[in-house]
């Protein structure tokens, strides 16, 4: 059966100093409470080896917000899947719609990234959503389904064991307004469709399917309680131990 899961994405903050006390504020704060889905943090990648080691034992996994494509070689600046896994990193989120806006990355740059992820035994949160202008419009399913087929849905079905997706509207990201409840279950299970239309009930009603975009511990529970709904992506309420935990201890 699928697993719940609550992911924070730190994005571009907190530098050495911030990682080591928020990783240690959180630690503190989940001793208290039991966490009934799997954790992850995604500090930037200059932290990721000082956040393997902080949350050794605990119940804290940590994930990278990107990497290249290629295994090695000429790409001044960027980070390889290996070097993600020989620091210990074992997730990585990928096509996040700032990757996707700021950074250029298309369905074939996504597609040749989830390919050396996989071939790197990484495991992936995929991310995708539609932006603002989709949805007024009515495209959004269109939208999201072509985000889908274009990479993941293109896989074999054992890649999906790796395999976790995140739908985050645009529109909702770091605007402090949230899909409802309703709107959020209703691209889930058209995404669960388009799973088993693709792969079959078993493997569709295994994929966990992350709902991210302003989700703050006010609005988790009933958000997390929709059917196809099995935990969130979360930006800025991540920044902060007490936002955090209250996010996961919302299942
Ligand atoms: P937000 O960001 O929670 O700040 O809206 C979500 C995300 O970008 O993953």
């Amino acid at each position: 059966m699928r697993k719940n899961i609550v992911a924070g994405n730190w994005k571009m903050n907190n530098n050495a100093t911030q990682t080591k006390a928020l990783i240690n504020d959180l630690k503190v704060a989940l001793e208290k409470v039991s966490a009934n889905c799997r954790v992850l943090i995604s500090p930037t990648s200059i932290n990721l080896t000082s956040a393997v080691a902080a949350t050794k034992g605990s119940v804290i996994e940590v994930s990278a917000q990107n990497m290249h494509q290629a295994t090695s070689g000429a790409y001044t600046g960027e980070i390889s899947a290996n070097m993600l896994q020989d620091v210990g990193v074992k997730t990585v989120i990928l096509g996040h719609s700032e990757r996707r806006t700021f950074f250029g990355e298309d369905d074939t740059m996504l597609t040749e990234k989830v390919t050396t992820a996989l071939e790197n035994n990484l495991e992936i949160i995929f991310c995708f959503g539609e932006l603002l202008e989709d949805r007024k419009s009515d495209n959004h399913f269109n939208v999201v389904e072509s985000q889908l087929k274009n990479v993941v849905l293109a896989l074999n079905a054992s890649a999906w064991k790796n395999i976790v997706l995140a739908y985050e509207p645009v529109w909702a990201i770091g605007t402090g307004e949230t899909a409802s409840p309703e709107q959020a279950q209703e691209m889930h299970a058209f995404i669960r469709g388009l799973v088993e239309a693709t792969y079959g009930k078993t493997l569709a009603n295994n994929v966990s399917i992350l709902y991210g975009g302003s989700v703050k511990p006010a609005n988790a529970q009933e958000i997390f309680s929709k059917q196809d709904v099995d935990g969130g992506l979360i930006g800025g309420a991540s920044l902060n131990a007490t936002d955090f935990t209250g996010i996961i201890t919302a299942f």
